[in-house]
C-alpha cells in the first residue's frame, strides 16, 4: 500500500509538461471537476495550486497536469516515483458549474488542455453535446487529445505554427464555429488568461453563458491571506474559495492580467538561486 501524498508516477508528456500521479485516497474520494489541490515539494517551498485533471476512488489516487516553469514546479518535476509530497491539501475551490445546457464549446489552451479534461466529461456525462476546441503552441504541445476525444462529441485542434489543425489561436476556431452558424449554450475556457480573455470576447452576445478557470496567484488557498483577489461584477472574490471558476463576462480581466505579473521579478530571482546552489 502507497504511503499518503506518494508519487505513483511523474511523467514528461511533452517538452516541460508533465503528469503526475499521487496517492491520496481522501482527496479522490471528495474531488469534483473544476477543483484544485495545493502541494508543497519539500518544508521550504512554497504551496502552489494545481487542477485535478482525474482522479480514482477505488485506487485512491489523483492525477495532475503541471508545466514546469518556476522553482516549485521545476522540482516537482524531477520527483521520482516512491517520493512523497511535503504537503497536499484539497479538493480546494468551488467545482464547475455544470449541468445539461444542451450545446457546450469547451476550450483549453497550452497547460490548460488537461484541466478540460473532467468538465468535458461530466458535461457529457449530463447528456450536453461537447465540442472541444484545444490549443497550443505547436503540434507535440497538446496533451490529453485521447482523452478529450473519449468525452467530446467534437474536437477542433489549433496551432500556432499551424503544425496541426487550424494555424491561429483557440479563439480563432470558436470564431470560425460562431460565423459558420454553430450555436452554443454554454462555454467554459481554462488556459491562460489572455486565451480566456479573448474567448469570453468573442463569445460575448452569442453565447448566453460562459465561465472561465482563473489561475490567479495564491498563497493561502483557503479564503485568508487576499492574494487571489478578482472583482468579479463589481464585487470583490477570492479566487481560491469564490472561484476558480467565474462568469466570464463580469470578471475584471486587466486586474486579472496586472496582477499575474506582481511578482514576476521575485519569481525569476527564485529559480536563478535555486539554479546556483544547485536545488534544481
Ligand atoms: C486554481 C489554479 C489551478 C492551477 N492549475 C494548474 C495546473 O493544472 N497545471 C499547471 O501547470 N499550472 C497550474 N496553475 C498555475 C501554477 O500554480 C503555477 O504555474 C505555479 O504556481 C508556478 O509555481 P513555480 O514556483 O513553479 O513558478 P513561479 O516561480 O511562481 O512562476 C514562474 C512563472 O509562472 C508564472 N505563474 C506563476 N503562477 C502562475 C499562475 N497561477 N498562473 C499563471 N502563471 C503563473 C509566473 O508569472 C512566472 O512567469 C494553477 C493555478 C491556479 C490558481
Ligand atoms: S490564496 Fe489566500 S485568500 Fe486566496
Amino acid at each position: 500500500m502507497p504511503a499518503e501524498r506518494e508519487v505513483l508516477l511523474n511523467e514528461e508528456l511533452a517538452q516541460d509538461i508533465y503528469k503526475m500521479v499521487v496517492y491520496s485516497p481522501r482527496i479522490a474520494r471528495a474531488a469534483r471537476a473544476g477543483q484544485f489541490i495545493l502541494l508543497m515539494v519539500e518544508d521550504r517551498g512554497e504551496r502552489v495550486p494545481m487542477t485535478l485533471v482525474d482522479w480514482d476512488k477505488e485506487r485512491g489516487t489523483i492525477e495532475m497536469a503541471y508545466q514546469a516553469v518556476g522553482a516549485t514546479t521545476v522540482k516537482m518535476s524531477m520527483m521520482k516515483p516512491g517520493e512523497r509530497l511535503y504537503y497536499l491539501a484539497g479538493p480546494l475551490g468551488q467545482p464547475s458549474r455544470v449541468k445539461l445546457f444542451g450545446r457546450v464549446v469547451i476550450v483549453g489552451g497550452g497547460v490548460g488542455i488537461p484541466a478540460i479534461y473532467p468538465i468535458a466529461r461530466e458535461l457529457k456525462r449530463l447528456g450536453n453535446y461537447v465540442v472541444s476546441i484545444i490549443g497550443a503552441r505547436t503540434s507535440t504541445l497538446i496533451t490529453y487529445e485521447d482523452r478529450i476525444r473519449e468525452v467530446s462529441d467534437e474536437v477542433h485542434i489549433t496551432t500556432d505554427d499551424g503544425s496541426r489543425g487550424l494555424k491561429g489561436y483557440t479563439v480563432d476556431a470558436l470564431k470560425r464555429l460562431l460565423d459558420s452558424g454553430e450555436r452554443f449554450d454554454a462555454a467554459w475556457a481554462v488556459g491562460p488568461a489572455l486565451m480566456m480573455k479573448s474567448i469570453s470576447e468573442a463569445a460575448a452576445g452569442r453565447i448566453p453563458v460562459s465561465y472561465s478557470s482563473l489561475n490567479s496567484l495564491m498563497v493561502c488557498g483557503v479564503g485568508m491571506c487576499g492574494a487571489c483577489r478578482i472583482t468579479v461584477g463589481g464585487q470583490i472574490k477570492l479566487t481560491c474559495v469564490d472561484g476558480p471558476e467565474f462568469d466570464s463576462y463580469s470578471i475584471s480581466w486587466n486586474e486579472l492580467a496586472i496582477r499575474l505579473r506582481t511578482y514576476r521579478k521575485e519569481e525569476m530571482i527564485s529559480l536563478e538561486t535555486m539554479r546556483s546552489v544547485g536545488r534544481v
